[in-house]
């Protein structure tokens, strides 16, 4: 960091933007495999939490890599620099007071710890969408595992690039065989619990 770039402390500041929101402000982290049902569940629970009047954004892989991360791959490398903007981003829009979404594949245990770091403990609430990897298969909603398959596409997340499910998320989410309503009931419940719906 040059040492001539100094931080400026501005007069509004996350307490003040909780207080006028009336909510806190804190990054609900969804990692999966893809077609786990992570961009399903985190557009219908926020629906839910903007009905109640929460001030949300939602950040998902396949639409910031449009923009914001145009121009990056799967390779490692790439991943972990997709996940370093979007984490710095997040924590931009925490401290706008928002309640950020975000859906990423985020395979790596390491990237994710790193977004985590960034933030305030309890800021970070990271939901395992965990469905299993012959179930994303079978859905397969953008005949990306079929590809990957046929060796079309390389380094695909499941196939022939490493998952690794977090350790101790603070949600873990089982997505096989029950509804949207019902995943988004149990993050509600689970939001409530940690006094997260309120300043
Ligand atoms: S991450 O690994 O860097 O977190 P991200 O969530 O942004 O991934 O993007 C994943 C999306 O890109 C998947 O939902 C899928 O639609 C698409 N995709 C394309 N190639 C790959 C790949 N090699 N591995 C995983 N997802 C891929």
């Amino acid at each position: 960091m040059n040492k001539d770039i100094v931080w400026h402390e501005h007069a509004i500041d996350k307490a003040a933007r909780a207080a006028q929101n009336g909510h806190k402000a804190f990054v609900l982290w969804f990692t999966g495999l893809s077609g786990s049902g992570k961009s399903t569940i985190a557009g219908a629970l926020e629906q839910e939490l903007f009905r109640r009047g929460v001030h949300t954004y939602l950040l998902d892989g396949d639409n910031v890599r449009h923009g914001l991360c145009k121009g990056l791959g799967f390779s490692l490398a790439d991943r972990q620099e997709n996940l370093r903007r979007v984490g710095e981003a997040s924590k931009l829009m925490v401290d706008a007071g928002l309640v950020v979404l975000a859906a990423f594949v985020s395979p790596y245990r390491a990237d994710r710890d790193a977004i985590r770091a960034l933030l305030p403990d309890g800021e970070f609430v990271e939901v395992f969408v965990d469905t299993p990897l012959a179930e994303c298969e079978q859905r397969d909603p953008k005949g990306l595992y079929k590809k990957a398959r046929a060796g079309e596409i390389k380094n695909f997340t499941g196939i022939d690039d490493p998952y690794e499910a977090p350790e101790q998320p603070e949600v873990h989410i089982h997505n096989h065989g029950r509804s949207v309503s019902d995943v988004v009931a149990e993050l509600l419940a689970q939001l409530q619990a940690r006094g997260l719906l309120a300043v």
